[in-house]
């Protein structure tokens, strides 16, 4: 079995449900009101896998392009997802969304191969978003947290090797529009335990990029679909 049919026999079915408001953990509420103000990236995700170009998704074999487009589909079904836990949650506010925009027009116009600003936002923003709801935003988030992620546990992995394939990597300016990201989803986050401090997420989303794994997040694989987490660096495709 290839690499991407592999991937794609991984996907389970699921449809976006969202139940009534519970806790969030303290502290947190901020974190999670900015992480759901993100969600205007999951469609421009989407789009820009779908704008690699004819040429190129030829150098590519099939299975990774039937990849790619069922990939694209799922981000419909996040965006939609999401749109209901802002809705139900309430704790984001119009001055996180206005920041929020403002830094998806920055993706939106980074110069990058679309390919390379959707694998370093889904390998390491959206796995910083989505363990942060899985940690603090109690059952309702948990439950949205855990289907989304096994669907970026698929496509994370997938647009890393497609840009490689292609022969892409990041610049160092989309790595500081990474950490200024992750910055803006923690910076008030002052939540109880080890993952509750903001610099834990900074260096997990650092590592994330650049190793394939973070270390810091851990004890948080419980939280997390493990097909990601636990991969092995050495079988993620690297940069240097
Ligand atoms: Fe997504
Ligand atoms: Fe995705």
């Amino acid at each position: 079995m290839s690499f991407y049919s592999n991937l794609m026999s991984k996907k389970r079915l699921w449809s976006p449900t969202m139940g009534d408001k519970q806790p969030v953990m303290p502290g947190s509420e901020g974190a999670i009101g900015r992480c759901l103000a993100l969600r205007v990236l999951e469609i421009p995700v989407g789009n820009w896998v779908m704008e690699t170009g004819d040429k190129e998704l030829a150098k590519l074999e099939p299975d990774a392009i039937a990849l790619l487009q069922s990939n694209a589909e799922d981000e419909i079904k996040h965006d939609c997802l999401l749109e209901m836990a802002t809705d139900t949650y309430q704790l984001t506010t119009k001055e996180m969304q206005e920041e929020a925009d403002a830094i998806a027009a920055e993706w939106l116009q980074h110069p990058d191969h679309p390919i390379v600003k959707a694998f370093v936002l889904e390998n390491s923003i959206f796995f910083i978003i989505l363990p942060i709801l899985r940690r603090f935003g109690g059952q309702g988030l948990r439950n949205a947290a855990f289907d989304i992620s096994s669907d970026e546990s698929i496509h994370a992995p997938c647009n890393r090797k497609v840009a490689k394939e292609l022969g892409y990597s990041f610049s160092p300016s989309l790595d500081e529009l990474r950490d200024r990201t992750v910055r803006f989803l923690v910076r008030d986050l002052n939540a109880p335990g080890k993952l509750g401090r903001p610099q834990v997420w900074f260096d997990a989303s650092e590592n994330l990029l650049h190793k394939g794994f973070a270390p810091q997040l851990e004890e948080t694989k419980a939280y997390i679909m493990p097909a990601f987490f636990e991969s092995h660096a050495a079988d993620l495709p690297q940069y240097s």
